[in-house]
């Protein structure tokens, strides 16, 4: 019988907890961590996430020629691909992932929570005019109560986006966020580095990270 533990591992991509995964975790949940160990470190593992989430992606035959004069027959990924970024939070992705793909369409989607609500609210958002023939990389690195993550799957699919095209990468996330995108969303695909224990009652993860945009742009 599957327990929960491994219900919720099915219903998420979880990195492989290396032992270099782990360590880069050690540094940058870590209270005391400074900006300049937790922004590169941070994005360590946002590269590995990163690659994880385009292997989730469609890919066609590629042939290229080597210098010794034979074929390659490869493999290169299709050009409906797009990142979406969560501002604020997911501009720590965003940076990442055109670092990796310089050419690759950008949009975005400017969500914050009420402070004390908790509840997301839908500021703005600038996506590719084409995106409904796209397949989506979202990008926001915390998924707590899911509340954002709807919100920004909506915005997606009210534009035409497929749920089955949406790749939702987190750096960590919480099993009642899994389960509330499940739960709504359940042909969204999610990619990981952490399921946390839970969520505490001001909506924190435990053990956690604290507030992850706060520590990535020093405003807390
Ligand atoms: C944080 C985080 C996620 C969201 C997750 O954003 O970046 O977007 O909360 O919480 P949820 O799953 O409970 O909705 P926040 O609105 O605090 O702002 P920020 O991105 O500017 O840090
Ligand atoms: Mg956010």
């Amino acid at each position: 019988m599957a327990t929960e533990a491994t219900a919720l591992q099915d219903a998420v991509h979880l990195l492989p907890q290396t032992n270099q995964l782990r360590a880069l975790q050690s540094i940058i949940r870590d209270r005391h961590a400074k900006r300049k160990d937790f922004v590169p470190n941070a994005g360590r593992i946002i590269r590995q996430l990163i690659e994880a989430g385009l292997e989730l992606l469609p890919f066609e035959p590629y042939d290229v020629q080597t210098p010794v004069g034979r074929t390659y027959h490869g493999l290169r990924l299709t050009e409906q691909i797009c990142g979406v970024s969560v501002v604020r939070a997911g501009d720590s992705m965003e940076t990442e992932l055109r670092a990796m793909m310089p050419e690759i369409r950008l949009g975005k989607i400017l969500i914050q929570r009420d402070k004390v609500t908790k509840l997301p609210r839908l500021y703005y958002s600038a996506l590719p005019s084409d995106i409904a023939q796209r397949h989506v990389l979202l990008l926001d690195p915390m998924l707590a109560t899911g509340g954002t993550a709807l919100a920004a799957i909506d915005v997606l699919c009210d534009h035409g986006v497929p749920e089955e095209h949406i790749v939702f990468v987190n750096l960590l996330c919480s099993p009642e966020g899994i389960r509330a995108v499940r739960e709504r969303r359940p042909a969204v695909r999610m990619v990981t580095s952490s399921i946390e224990e839970r969520l505490d009652e001001n909506a924190f993860m435990q053990p956690g990270i604290g507030d992850f945009g706060d520590r990535y742009f020093g405003t807390d």
